[in-house]
């Protein structure tokens, strides 16, 4: 074997392990991607099919087709039988010929892989949400809970502070996830729900802000203000949770409580209106 053939066939098994080794990420990033993903490691692997894509298509390109010059002498433009043997001769050099269905093998299978593992991320869109948005876990009589799933009396709801609460059952819902206060009856005469939404001055909104979802998990008792921490929106407990300043549009719904015999917080039914941004339904 002349060094110019042992040169091709190293040339070859690099550019096949190369579009080998990109089959193998795009496989594993269609494993991790269905076993539930993790971001790091699907960029990961997604990395590592293209890299090795790219360096397999660089190294045939480089040391495995003709690359160097050629001059063709004008005229004539014809080309005599010893030029076509030559050409032959080139398309033939170092046995890439004999190779190209392996090396075509390798990239078919690296494009298929990585062509499937592009096709995944559809999966991520998921069904039509349909209204499903527009309801909580909430539902009328279900006991107002904290995170540890402890049910939430009357008389342990601070006056200076707010508690996060959930609706039992439910101790990780996202939209059904509320801050309850405790404020002064006589202060929400008049406001939306009065007495009958907040038994006792207990009065509880969602914390899922209007304007981009941030949680609203800052108080200021000493004027009744909800803030947002993310771009400052605040919004007026007594008056039914609208904003009074910042970014959001739309008052923080609204859950209806009761307070049952044993002194438990229960909710009267779900939030007065759909929680979170509606930038995803303006029409
Ligand atoms: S998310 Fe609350 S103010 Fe922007």
């Amino acid at each position: 074997m002349t060094p110019g053939e042992r040169d091709a066939r190293n040339a070859a098994r690099i550019v096949s392990g190369c579009f080998l080794l990109s089959a193998a990420g795009a496989i594993a990033l269609i494993v991790v991607y269905w076993r539930g993903g993790q971001p790091q490691l699907e960029g990961t692997f997604l990395a590592v099919a293209f890299l090795s894509l790219g360096i397999g298509f660089v190294v045939w390109a480089h040391r495995l087709l003709p690359n160097t010059p050629r001059v063709e002498p004008r005229p004539p433009l014809g080309t005599t039988p010893e030029e076509r043997a030559e050409l032959i001769d080139d398309l033939d050099r170092g046995g890439v010929l004999e190779r190209r269905r392996f090396l075509l093998g390798a990239l078919t299978s690296a494009l298929g892989a990585i062509g499937v593992s592009l096709l995944f991320p559809i999966r991520s869109l998921g069904p039509q949400p349909g209204n499903a948005l527009d309801h909580t876990p909430w539902k009328k009589g279900m006991r107002v809970v904290t995170s540890d799933g402890e049910a939430v009396t009357a008389k342990s709801v601070p006056s200076d502070g707010l508690v996060t609460v959930f609706p039992e059952g439910f101790p990780d819902s996202a939209d059904g996830q509320a801050v309850l206060m405790r404020v002064d009856p006589s202060l929400l005469e008049g406001a939306r729900g009065g007495s009958e939404w907040a038994p006792d001055g207990l009065i509880a909104f969602s914390k899922v802000c209007t304007h981009a979802g941030c949680p609203v998990g800052l108080y200021q008792s000493s004027i009744h203000q909800l803030l947002c921490p993310c771009h400052q929106s605040a919004f007026d407990v007594l008056r039914g949770a609208e904003p009074t300043t910042g970014p959001a549009d739309r008052a923080l719904p609204q859950l209806p409580l009761m307070i049952d015999g044993d002194g438990v917080l229960r909710a009267r039914g779900d939030f007065s209106s759909p929680v979170g941004p509606r930038t995803w339904n303006l029409s």
